[in-house]
């Protein structure tokens, strides 16, 4: 698969469970109570699915190419795309410290529960939306056939070396469980 459809189509696993969290953001704000279950299940596909296995293949072969091919990192969207990167795990953090005051017996955790889910999901969807119509065409037009080889042997590399050999993959099926546990 060339290196740029396979990460539109992570694109599309990521947003299926951005749909179930904002599903999710609406429920906690209805019952004023979290399903810390169903919260935990959604921080491990976020660590692993969308970091691990996606960001890594970004950060650190993508953008690191499109550098070498002249694309400024601090003065083009490369700089920008991954400050939005650590927004979103720092959002992810909050939510982790929200769960466990929350647990605590600590009710005014819930607003911060609901604030850094919400905020992760708005982020989340603009980034997304971003790379997929500014910087994902812009990187199609820049590798020949070889090069793109040479992408998507990288991303399988980072895989393994991040997440595990075909651990990847699976995770696609935690975003079919969170996206059916969450209905509207
Ligand atoms: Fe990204
Ligand atoms: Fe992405």
């Amino acid at each position: 698969m060339l290196p740029i459809k396979t990460l539109q189509k992570e694109h599309k696993v990521i947003t299926k469970v951005l749909n179930a969290l904002e599903r999710l953001v609406s429920r906690i704000k209805l019952y004023q109570r979290i399903d810390v279950e169903i919260l935990g299940k959604s921080i491990e596909f976020v660590k692993y699915f969308t970091d691990r296995c996606h960001y890594s293949k970004e950060e650190e072969v993508l953008f690191h190419e499109m550098q070498e091919r002249g694309v400024s990192y601090d003065y083009g969207p490369l700089g920008v795309l991954v400050h939005e990167h650590e927004a979103g795990r720092a959002y992810i953090r909050q939510l982790e410290e929200g769960i466990k005051r929350w647990q605590e017996g600590e009710k005014e955790a819930l607003e911060d529960i609901i604030n850094s889910l919400a905020n992760y999901v708005v982020l989340s969807k603009q980034h997304i939306e971003k790379e997929n119509t500014v910087l994902y065409p812009m990187a199609e037009k820049m590798f020949n056939k070889k090069e793109s080889k040479k992408l998507s042997a990288a991303f399988a590399r980072f895989e393994t070396q991040k997440a595990g050999k075909n651990v990847c993959c699976q995770y696609h099926y935690l975003a079919d469980d969170i996206d059916r546990s969450i209905l509207n």
